[in-house]
């Protein structure tokens, strides 16, 4: 068969040029292309660190949780020795999902085909009529244990975990990014902790379109969000006003404002309206701001994360008093896992008032979350089409205007921008070798 197409037409996706030098110009092939995700699966996922959860989902020893590295099912779990492993979800007879539960507590995983048994370190203890039919041949249990993950470590209790043995430290990748995660999880002496299991939704979206939004994406706030921000009364464009984008080497990036030392408003929360919360919350989260003050970088404390992408996949609300993981699920599907933390120490009236403010904005439900699925997912299909894919995404706003600041180790703008966002796609493209 012959064609007149020269290769490089035929297959432009996993060339150089998709994304500019800059990272302001990214071709919109990204966002739909089957081959470019395949590679993704292998580069970037199959060997970033990755958000696993949280070590209070994980209360005692024995209990485990579910979750994905990329499209890849993992056990989570504490052993009895209390460390905590990774191995991948996939039985070593032939690879049916071992453990189908979400979470809870086991000594051992049973393989739902043959039996074949686990123990929670990952060792195979029993397979099933052994003595009867693996006499001639014997199967030699101490190589098939369930594959543990390259390296597990945590940041703040948070757990991630990479597939990559010759990954550079878990630190050294969030890199510039620990000040900033101190500033929201190291507020408070014990920490934080996960409250129940993470709330799951599908958007038929790319997951870089999800994760660029997190990195960076304010100027979207008052039209997409303009009715739910009338609702709420919330003053949008005081906050566009004073609104700066900050990131970091290795991709990830957040927007922010400044806020006044021990002024109402340092504490996380109280982006939400706080005749929200009873008169007890309001004066725990006084007292929970001046204790910050006392723990945490005083200037990485006054420059306050409102939203972010640590990369790849995790998201960072805190003013909500919550995360995210986003998982994968194809080129044009993600699953959002949205997960509610608080102080570990505050009182129960605090955690449930901070829980429903949470539900009522970004919770699945909330009223600002379903503005944002809708349009995430119609960036994702105008992408498909075939004129679609040849676009280019345009991310020029506020292009060359930041500068390094000293004191937070950080690239800042001096106004709203997409600067995170170029930062973002910077990164992927140089991981993915396929930028300009
Ligand atoms: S696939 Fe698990 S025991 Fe056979
Ligand atoms: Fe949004």
């Amino acid at each position: 068969m012959t064609t007149t197409e020269k290769p490089a037409e035929r297959s432009p996706v996993l060339t150089r040029g998709l994304v500019s030098k800059d990272g302001s110009r990214v071709s919109r092939a990204v966002y739909s292309d089957e081959q470019l995700y395949l590679r993704e699966l292998d580069t970037i996922f199959g060997k970033a660190w990755l958000p696993l959860g949280h070590e209070s989902q994980l209360p005692k020893k024995g209990s485990f949780f579910t979750t994905f590295m990329g499209e890849d099912a993992v056990i989570v779990s504490r052993g009895a020795d209390d460390r905590i492993r990774v191995h991948l979800n996939a039985c070593s007879h032939r690879g049916a999902t071992v453990c189908l539960e979400d979470s809870g507590t086991a000594k051992s995983f049973v393989c739902p085909y043959h039996a074949w048994t686990f123990a929670a370190d990952g060792r195979l203890v029993g397979v099933a009529m052994e003595d009867r039919y693996y006499k001639t041949v014997p199967i030699d249990k101490s190589r098939h244990g369930l594959t543990p993950v390259a390296h597990v470590d945590s940041v703040h209790g948070m757990i991630f975990a990479t597939f990559d043995p010759n990954a550079r430290p878990l630190r050294e990748a969030l890199g510039n990014m620990i000040p900033f995660l101190d500033a929201i999880f190291g507020r408070q002496e014990g920490g934080v902790e996960v409250i129940g299991a993470p709330q799951k939704w599908r958007v038929p979206t790319n997951w870089k379109i999800y994760q660029d939004n997190f990195a960076g994406d304010e100027y979207h706030v008052s039209s997409t969000h303009g009715s739910s921000v009338e609702t709420i009364q919330l003053d949008w464009d005081a906050y566009l006003e004073e609104v700066r984008h900050c990131y970091v080497e290795g991709g990830h990036g957040f927007a922010a404002r400044f806020v006044e030392p021990n002024g109402a408003e340092s504490a996380y929360t109280t982006v939400e309206q706080p005749s929200l919360f009873s008169v007890e919350t309001q004066a725990y989260l006084a007292q929970e701001a001046a204790e910050a003050e006392r723990r945490v970088s005083a200037v990485h404390l006054r420059c306050q994360l409102v939203a972010g992408t640590v990369f790849p996949n995790w998201s960072l609300l805190p003013v909500y008093n919550t995360f995210r993981i986003c998982h994968p699920k194809g080129p044009n599907e993600i699953e959002l896992w949205s997960y509610f933390f608080v102080a570990k120490n505050a009182p129960e009236q605090v955690k449930r008032e901070l829980g429903k403010a949470y539900n009522f904005s970004f919770g699945p439900a909330g009223i600002i979350e379903q503005d944002d699925s809708a349009i995430w997912e119609s960036v994702a299909r105008t992408a498909r089409g075939a004129y679609g894919r040849r676009g280019v995404a345009d991310y020029s706003m506020g292009l060359g205007e930041e500068s390094w600041h000293e004191g937070l180790g950080c690239m800042i703008t001096p106004r709203l921008s997409e600067a995170a966002q170029r930062n973002f796609y910077r990164h992927w493209a140089a991981v993915m070798e396929v930028g300009e």
